[in-house]
């Protein structure tokens, strides 16, 4: 949980001060704007943890995911695989790193080519990423099937002839084919049914312990990253607002924005309730962020130089906070 931002190569994932921002038209003969989706987020990842990143809708977990996964390219900041800067590897780094990332999608209903059967989608990222043969690729394609619980005579079938389940199933089967060191999922089971639901955190689970890969897990139902995350990180309006292990996070979370999003979600455990108060008004828009604490306009403990001082993330009580005042709350 230490050194937030300095250069060791030994974790698997090591983001500094990683930035997004999408210009956007603003109206016609107007300057564009920009969102500033990600904003100057650290942290790092060690192999084989799970790390669940939270937060209200829009800011910018989505945005943080495609990074990571390489399929954007961000504005500034680096990206460390293994210790290789994404940014600036080769093109036979980057080659290498590619299969070490891969990403479960939230909707299991668009991510699968409806036009392929499971075995050709299973056996895919072998014929990008390896040299086996057709038979080796069908023999690592029918093992995983049985590792997810999907039946051998699944292996002709079209997605469509799945349900929700079995299809994420199908494509954590996917995402695991090139033995990746992390796993980027995005919303992987808010679009199940939720009796469904634990069933495939459950599979996640079970097959990260067999494999040791790591997971960035996004969520925002703070029950689900209860059960499934050894750490969590909270973003608000594109930055990091706290970042702690799981029980750090959840019994004695500092940050304000933290507290209202956990007092938002029932406890099972009465010692755990809190005061119930929730961030008032609406998320500002990333276009035109507050400044100083981009908090400030919502946050109940607001004081003056809240609306002016950008609050740093430090180490308060072991753990990840950005707060002016998170010794006192
Ligand atoms: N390609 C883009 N162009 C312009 N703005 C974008 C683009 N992608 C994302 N944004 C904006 O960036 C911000 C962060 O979006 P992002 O999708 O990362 O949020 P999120 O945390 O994943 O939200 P949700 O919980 O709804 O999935 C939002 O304001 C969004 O509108
Ligand atoms: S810095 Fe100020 S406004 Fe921001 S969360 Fe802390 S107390 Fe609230
Ligand atoms: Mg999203």
């Amino acid at each position: 949980m230490n050194d937030h931002s300095t250069n060791h190569t030994h974790f698997l994932l090591q983001v500094d001060s990683l930035a997004k921002h999408y210009p956007v038209s603003t109206g016609f003969m107007k300057p564009k704007a920009l969102v500033r989706a990600l904003d100057g987020v650290s942290f790092h990842l060690d192999a084989g943890k799970t790390l669940a990143v939270v937060g209200e809708s829009g800011c910018g977990k989505t945005t943080l995911a495609r990074q990571i996964t390489m399929i954007e390219t961000p504005t500034a900041g680096h990206l460390r695989l293994d210790g290789i800067d994404i940014a600036t590897a080769t093109v036979a780094e980057r080659k290498q790193l590619r299969p070490q990332v891969q990403m479960v999608f939230q909707n299991p209903y668009a991510s699968l080519n409806p036009r392929k059967r499971v075995g050709s989608i299973l056996e895919e990222p072998l014929k990008i990423h390896t040299t086996l043969t057709a038979a080796e690729r069908g023999d690592k394609a029918r093992a995983m099937m049985a590792r997810v619980g999907l039946r051998p005579e699944h292996y002709g079938r079209y997605p469509h002839m799945f349900s929700g389940g079995q299809r994420q199933r199908i494509a954590i089967a996917r995402a695991l084919m090139t033995n990746p060191k992390l796993v980027v999922a995005d919303e992987p089971v808010s679009a199940l049914d939720v009796s469904i639901q634990a069933q495939v955190l459950n599979l996640l689970m079970d097959l990260q312990q067999e494999t040791r890969v790591a997971c960035l897990f996004i969520s925002h139902n703070l029950a689900v990253v209860e059960h499934i995350a050894d750490e969590v990180l909270v973003m608000y309006l594109g930055r990091v607002v706290e970042h702690g292990t799981k029980r750090q996070i959840f019994d004695h979370a500092r940050h304000p924005y933290t507290r209202a999003l956990l007092s938002a979600t029932p406890r099972v455990d009465p010692e755990q309730r809190q005061v119930r108060f929730m961030a008032k008004g609406e998320l500002p828009s990333p276009l035109d962020p507050p400044p100083g604490c981009a908090f400030h306009r919502r946050c109940p403990h607001a004081i003056a130089a809240c609306a002016t001082d950008v609050p740093e993330l430090r180490l308060v009580d072991s753990h990840w906070t950005a707060c002016h005042r998170a010794e006192e709350i």
